[in-house]
């Protein structure tokens, strides 16, 4: 006799379990199939072990997407704060880093608990270590899957394997191939939320610097963040530049400015006439670390005190530090990268249900769908809400 169930959700991560859960509460029978050896690896490892799980200012505009109106209706119908009252009700204790960003007091593994437990209250079962074969539509829009553990059919099928980010947790194609399989349209992929690497001459250049933060504005040609740069030993990390990444193409120049507060010029001006005796150096570096200003200061001014300069050289410097320009080499790739741009084609979707319009009782769920989120909890946020809206009619 071949074993049957309601709902199959291939991926145990956080929107599968959200699915799962959902549609658990509705009383289908619910398995969930997973080829890694635990559920939530990505929830595990997220936040720095504290896990971001959502991000309360979530707006469609924190999401890139080839449809950028796809996102609306399941994060409208399952918001931030459904998931802090769930948060709320477990007891899990968390707090809000910077404005919006939730991150648990303890451990991520509160929120991987909160899954299980809810997941174990709407006999939800949970089979780990277990390979998926193969894939077939069968009979009246069912499906019959070959597992490592024997033959399953359902009645609906979830997709929630995630993107191709950390190969090491459990990453894997298996979602797009299957949406490849049943004829969808699977935009190209690529690292997101990830550090950037430098030209051997750049990279060179910065060395020093490795380990040192700055706040900066970083400007691609699509988008600009206002958060800290990290210089590291192969280039360029912090929150500003895994945001940008998100918007960077290779080949494209980034444009950092290393002194966002302030106008630098008039400032640079200002110091002229208030402190004519100091050395360009020392005024720069009351403003960023020595390092930094060592670095980028061009040698014929750094024995200069402040009356020697003329206004065509304190502008000189002030475009070096305030709009600094960079080639970046490449990303660190799905190696570091959090997240995996695009994915699963929106189109090919409801974006009620995340139902495939031209495959009955299939859905797409979390990551692997081309719904990605900026850093701060609202990858998360995409996870919960689309899972949510499956699980509320398969
Ligand atoms: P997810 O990747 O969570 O789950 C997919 C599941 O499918 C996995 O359990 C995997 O084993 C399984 N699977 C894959 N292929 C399979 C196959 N062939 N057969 C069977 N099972 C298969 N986001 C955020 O909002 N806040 C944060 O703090 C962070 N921090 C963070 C840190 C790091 C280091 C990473 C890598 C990522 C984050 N993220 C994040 C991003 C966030 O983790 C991510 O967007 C969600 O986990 C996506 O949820 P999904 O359920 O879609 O995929």
């Amino acid at each position: 006799m071949i074993e049957k169930a309601d709902v199959i959700v291939i991926g145990a991560g956080a929107a599968g379990l959200m699915c799962a859960i959902e549609a658990g509460k509705r009383g289908r029978r619910v398995i969930v199939l997973d080829h890694a050896n635990k559920p939530g690896k990505k929830i595990l490892m997220s936040g720095g072990g504290r896990c971001n799980f959502t991000h309360t200012h979530t707006r469609p505009e924190h999401f890139i997407s080839h449809n950028p109106h796809f996102c609306k209706s399941a994060l409208s119908r399952y918001t931030p704060w459904n998931f802090v009252e769930l948060v709320e009700r477990y007891r899990v204790a968390y707090h809000e880093k910077t404005p919006g960003q939730l991150f648990c007091d303890n451990s991520a593994k509160d929120i991987v608990q909160l899954l299980l437990s809810e997941s174990q209250k709407y006999n939800v079962t949970i089979r780990m270590l277990t390979k998926i074969a193969s894939i077939a539509s069968v009979g009246s829009n069912e499906f019959k899957l070959q597992t490592s553990y024997g033959a399953i059919r359902c009645h609906s099928l979830v997709i929630a394997t995630g993107g191709l980010s950390i190969p090491t947790m459990g990453a894997s194609p298996f979602g797009y191939q299957i949406a490849s399989q049943f004829g969808l349209s699977v935009w190209p992929t690529r690292a997101g939320l990830v550090p950037l690497t430098l030209h051997t001459t750049d990279k060179e250049r910065l060395i020093d610097l490795t380990g040192i933060a700055v706040q900066c504005v970083v400007n691609s040609q699509r988008q600009s963040f206002h958060d800290n740069i990290l210089f590291t030993h192969r280039g360029l990390s912090g929150p500003a530049i895994l945001q940008i990444s998100s918007y960077w193409n290779p080949g494209e120049s980034l444009n950092i400015n290393l002194l966002p507060n302030m106008d630098l010029l008039t400032h640079l001006i200002e110091r002229q006439n208030s402190e004519p005796r100091k050395t360009v150096k020392t005024i720069l570096t009351a403003q960023l670390p020595k390092n930094v200003v060592e670095t980028f200061l061009s040698h014929q001014y750094v024995q200069k005190h402040m009356h020697e300069m003329r206004r065509a050289e304190l502008k000189d410097i002030a475009e070096t530090f305030a709009s600094w320009r960079i080639v970046p080499n490449a990303t660190e790739g799905y190696r570091t990268a959090e997240v995996t741009l695009g994915g699963v084609d929106c189109g090919a979707l409801s974006s009620k249900t995340m139902e495939v319009l031209s495959v009955p009782n299939l859905y797409f769920i979390g990551e692997v769908v081309d719904v990605t989120g900026w850093l701060g909890g609202f990858n998360f946020q995409w996870a919960w809400s689309s899972g949510w809206a499956a699980g509320q009619v398969v």
